[in-house]
């Protein structure tokens, strides 16, 4: 197990993420596909300043970043607990497994929910200096609205996975919505398909403003919303929306229209931060 879970986080140093300490919005990370990552990889680590094979610290410019990153899905687990609401992800990998390469889904993941004390230690022998990480909306907000409550235990949980990370030297970079929408909020209003999911976009990435940064200086609202609003929610995966001549054929949406809406309205979501 340790060391699947070893070749995990070096799976993800693999993609990991540059991330530039003023940017807000998201650069491509983690691929967010129902599976986790798995997989060996080696990777080459910046740490071995003596090993001319290596990649140096010393050959990037001061200041420069090292980290890895995850998303939420992916990597928690707990999918059903800590008082957590389900997300479209959860909906949709247990209603269509077959559309999952191996059928599986993120119940479990790599059980970071549990075991983030020892992902952190793990990022801390590696010498990385940064753990980009998402944080799931329907954690925070059950059923995706401020009126449905706040859930402290899931407000506890970041809480200590930052406060983990700052003891050991790490800086959190959070991604604000890493693409599993509340399931609510696609129930009772299509989600992103509706100017609605402006205000409760805006109340949640409030809470997280609030609970999280007095510690957490760096945050990015969306992550690859390009990929989220063409292929991934909104043309035949996930929400199982597209026009029929495309290649899902699904029986309800529209490929030519249904993508730009929501990028629309994640523009308006991600400006809907600036004053807060
Ligand atoms: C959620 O999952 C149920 C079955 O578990 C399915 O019938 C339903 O269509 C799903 N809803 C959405 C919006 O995908
Ligand atoms: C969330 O719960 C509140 C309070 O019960 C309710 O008013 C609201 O409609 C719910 N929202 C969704 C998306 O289910």
């Amino acid at each position: 197990m340790m060391e699947f879970r070893e070749s995990i986080v070096l799976v993800t140093l693999l993609l990991f993420t540059v991330v530039a300490a003023a940017t807000a919005t998201a650069t491509a990370t983690a691929t967010a596909t129902a599976t986790t990552a798995t997989g060996s990889a080696s990777a080459s680590m910046p740490t071995h300043e003596d090993d001319e094979s290596h990649l140096h610290r010393r050959s990037f410019p001061k200041g420069f970043i090292f980290g890895a990153a995850s998303s939420a899905y992916q990597y928690e687990g707990a999918a059903k607990e800590g008082s957590k609401g389900p997300s479209i992800w959860d909906n949709f990998t247990h209603a269509h497994p077959e559309k999952i390469a191996d059928g599986s889904n993120g119940d479990v993941a790599v059980d970071q929910y549990h075991r983030y004390k020892e992902d952190v230690h793990l990022m801390k022998e590696m010498g990385i200096d940064a753990y980009r990480f998402s944080i799931s909306w329907p954690r925070i907000l059950p059923n995706g609205s401020l009126s449905g409550g706040i859930n402290k235990e899931g407000i506890d949980y970041y809480n200590n996975l930052i406060n983990e990370l700052l003891s050991q030297g790490l800086q959190p970079f959070v991604t604000l919505f890493h693409w599993d929408t509340p399931q609510g909020l696609d129930e009772q209003y299509g989600s992103f398909l509706s100017p609605r999911i402006v205000e409760d976009y805006h109340d949640y990435v409030e809470v997280c403003f609030r609970e999280f940064g007095d510690r957490v200086k760096h945050w990015i609202t969306f992550n690859e919303p390009h990929v989220f609003r063409l292929w991934v929610c909104f043309r035949h995966i996930c929400t199982g929306r597209c026009s029929s001549w495309e290649i899902g054929r699904c029986k309800n949406g529209d490929s030519s229209k249904e993508p730009y809406i929501v990028g629309h309205h994640i523009l308006l979501a991600h400006d809907s931060c600036g004053p807060i």
